[in-house]
């Protein structure tokens, strides 16, 4: 088995992050999103890895680079434009050859891994094993229709949702997907979808089957995803004391303090992960918090969030709460009167003030 992991696409429902960088690079835990990703792949025992990359392959290939960190190979497909998930696929045939594979969406999460599924599908002679998750808003995503394990049918976000099976962004084929993939026309929103191409395998009576997960599923396209995904990793940390303590500064739970990040005169309470270089400073971490490498804290009090690295927080009035803050902010207090809101924030930047 081969995987091809998507990391292209546009981002706009996390902007302005994304304006900078790819998201599929955003930390959760301290980890990129694409990594976890990749590690479920691994621990899969699949070490062909491809990965799909757009307008950031740069960052991407300098983040990943030849896959022997997780001793694996890693070859990159590149798309010229974000033309859809099945088009991704279809300029991946030179790398995928006969071989199955899984697609793996580079910014799904899947807490238990993929292991069990790549078995299944390894061994047997299903065409396509297709994951599915119970939602509450299945209009907001690729729909599937059962007749006991079998699909019989999909729509793509569709506005009355046939049931509340929602397409998990993490897929099985063999090389007739490549058939499909050639045979279907663009969708309204001008991409080659997926879910046609599937559709297409299940009109050609092929064995397209189901798998209804019960591990916790998440697409970390917005704010609240992503926050979502970093206290999931979050609540498995183990605790880990590499940096310095010093002062009155008291650790509790499950943190950990990377090798150079110094925590003085503060309180960290777990689960919370403080990076490399980063320094806390007369001020309260609270849980489910990562703090990336090279983050400045000083007087202020944090919880529930993500610092991306290079950031600056001092003085913070009141405290910081479910927020995503990118690289290179400054979060300050102004000294100079009259006293007010001085601010140059990115487009699409969000400010919700108490
Ligand atoms: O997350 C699950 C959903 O993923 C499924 O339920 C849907 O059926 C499926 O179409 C897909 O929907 P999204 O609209 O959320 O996909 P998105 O455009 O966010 O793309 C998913 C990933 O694939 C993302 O990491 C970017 C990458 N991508 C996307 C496109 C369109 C590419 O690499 N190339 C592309 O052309």
């Amino acid at each position: 088995m081969k995987a091809l992991i998507l990391s292209g696409g546009n981002a706009t429902r996390l902007r302005p992050i994304t304006y900078t960088s790819a998201k599929q690079l955003v930390p959760v835990a301290n980890k990129p999103v694409l990594f976890h990703a990749i590690e479920n792949v691994v621990a899969a025992g699949i070490s062909d890895v491809g990965i799909v990359v757009g307008h950031t392959k740069e960052e991407i290939k300098a983040a990943v680079g030849d896959g022997s960190r997780w001793g694996v190979r890693v070859t990159y497909v590149e798309q010229s434009a974000p033309l859809g998930l099945a088009h991704a696929v279809l300029i991946s045939e030179p790398f995928i050859g006969k071989d199955r594979f899984v697609l793996f969406l580079g910014d799904n999460f899947l807490k238990g891994g993929i292991r069990s599924f790549v078995e299944d599908f390894k061994a047997g002679a299903q065409n396509a094993l297709i994951l599915l998750t119970r939602v509450p808003n299945p209009s907001e995503m690729g729909v599937a229709v059962l007749e006991g394990d079998r699909i019989v049918r999909l729509v793509e976000k569709p506005k009355e949702p046939p049931s509340d099976l929602g397409i998990v962004g993490i897929y099985m084929f063999d090389r007739h997907i490549f058939d499909a993939a050639r045979a279907i026309k663009p969708s309204w929103r001008n991409e080659l979808e997926i879910t046609d191409a599937i559709q297409y395998l299940v009109d050609k009576g092929l064995d397209v089957r189901a798998q209804v997960i019960a591990d916790r599923w998440i697409d970390t396209g917005k704010k609240d995803d992503m926050l979502d995904v970093n206290r999931v990793v979050l609540a498995d940390l183990e605790r880990r004391i590499e940096g310095s303590v010093t002062g009155k500064s008291e650790i509790t739970g499950n943190v950990v303090v990377e090798a150079d990040a110094e925590i003085v005169d503060s309180v960290v309470r777990g689960p919370a992960i403080i990076g490399a270089h980063s320094r806390i400073v007369r001020s309260y971490v609270g849980p489910f918090t990562s703090i990336y490498h090279h983050v400045t804290i000083e007087d202020s009090e944090i919880e529930n969030s993500i610092v991306l690295e290079h950031t600056e927080i001092r003085d913070a009035a009141g405290r910081i709460d479910t927020s995503l803050i990118g690289r290179h902010v400054r979060f300050l207090r102004s000294q100079r009167r009259p006293s007010a809101y001085s601010l140059m924030l990115g487009d699409h930047s969000q400010v919700e003030l108490p």
